[in-house]
């Protein structure tokens, strides 16, 4: 009788034991240091460094997994949203994939065609917000999924597309810094980052609030755009992704292209919230690629179970060397 509980009972505490371990994201060793600004640049800036790095990324089914976003799920394993332009119709579709160790991703569904550059972030009440670019019309638009089913089924239960304010063009590339719940989604505060197309000649960097699920204020954010402008930039300044760095401080990498329809001039900065200056993050791969685009910074718990910085960057072929064309992603254990 003792012998048939244990032999039933064994496997449910496994279970029990591996979802708590896997849901408090406990770390295996004590952290090594402070997220500091300095640590974090020395942990993005040499690709040929990291724990792992995966060149020209792709799905399961195949797909480009251009301007990839992490996001660690509760559950423990990993969350990928990024976009891929498919021969069928010419356009972009943002996709959403699962992965357990960052270089495999296996394709969970899509977000519909003319849907591009998108993010997604925890809501704080089991649910999720995704927020991506949308054509027609060049737009910001934010979804709501209640659960991970939801999310993975591309099922969203809420909906707000932007309208455009700053650019009658075009609106873009959304990064989500905050979502505060009050204390539901219905009664919330989601603080988002994008781009406008200023004048319809150039992008420039904007940051609003979408209050109560249907609300959207927005303004220009020229303070981030001169900080990056002061190393000659005059092209677009566009997507952008936030990280708190341990001293409650915020940071954020910035694309910045010098010349206007130059993608072989895309660069990587990293904005500091705090003092309002950039530096140029130089970014080290393998075979020597000058141009990246679109980065993307997330803070993990490493598939060994260590504390982690997760990097994407799009690196376009006029600035890749051989065979490191497309979405790079790499993480960095510390
Ligand atoms: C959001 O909801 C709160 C609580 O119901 C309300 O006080 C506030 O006026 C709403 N704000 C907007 C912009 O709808």
């Amino acid at each position: 009788m003792a012998a048939t509980i244990l032999r039933i009972c064994l496997p449910l505490v496994a279970f029990i034991l591996n979802s708590s371990i896997l849901s408090m994201a406990i770390p295996l060793e004590p952290r090594a240091a402070p997220l500091t600004k300095s640590l974090l640049l020395s942990l993005i800036s040499n690709v040929n460094s990291a724990t792992s790095a995966s060149y020209s990324l792709h799905d399961s089914l195949g797909q480009t997994m251009d301007t990839t976003k992490i996001l660690q799920a509760p559950e423990g394993d990993y969350l990928a949203v990024y976009h891929s332009l498919l021969s069928t119709d010419n356009k972009f579709h943002a996709s959403i994939a699962t992965s357990n160790d960052l270089k495999s991703f296996v394709f969970s569904a899509g977000f519909g065609a003319g849907t591009s550059q998108p993010t997604v972030a925890l809501a704080g009440d089991g649910g999720y917000v995704v927020a991506w670019e949308q054509e027609p019309n060049n737009h910001i638009a934010v979804r709501y999924y209640p659960d991970r089913a939801h999310l993975l089924a591309g099922t969203a239960t809420k909906s707000f597309d932007a309208p455009m304010t700053l650019s009658t063009c075009a609106e873009g590339t959304p990064s989500i810094y905050s979502i505060q719940l009050n204390p539901d989604i219905e009664h919330s505060v989601i603080d988002i980052g994008g781009h406008y197309f200023r004048d319809c000649q150039v992008d420039r960097q904007q940051r609003g609030k979408l209050v109560n699920f249907s609300s959207w204020t927005t303004a220009p954010r020229p303070e981030v755009d001169a900080a990056v402008e002061v190393f000659g930039v005059q092209g677009n300044i566009g997507d952008r992704d936030a990280l708190e760095l341990d001293d409650g401080s915020l940071v954020q990498l910035n694309e910045g292209q010098f010349t206007f329809g130059d993608f072989g001039s895309w660069r990587v900065y990293l904005y500091d919230f705090g003092s309002g200056n950039a530096e140029r993050v130089n970014i080290q791969t393998r075979g020597g690629s000058t141009a990246f685009a679109n980065p993307s910074v997330t803070r993990i718990i490493s598939p060994s179970g260590r504390d982690a910085i997760v990097v994407g960057a799009f690196l376009p072929s006029e600035g890749a060397a051989p065979g490191e064309a497309g979405q790079l992603l790499y993480y960095r254990e510390f």
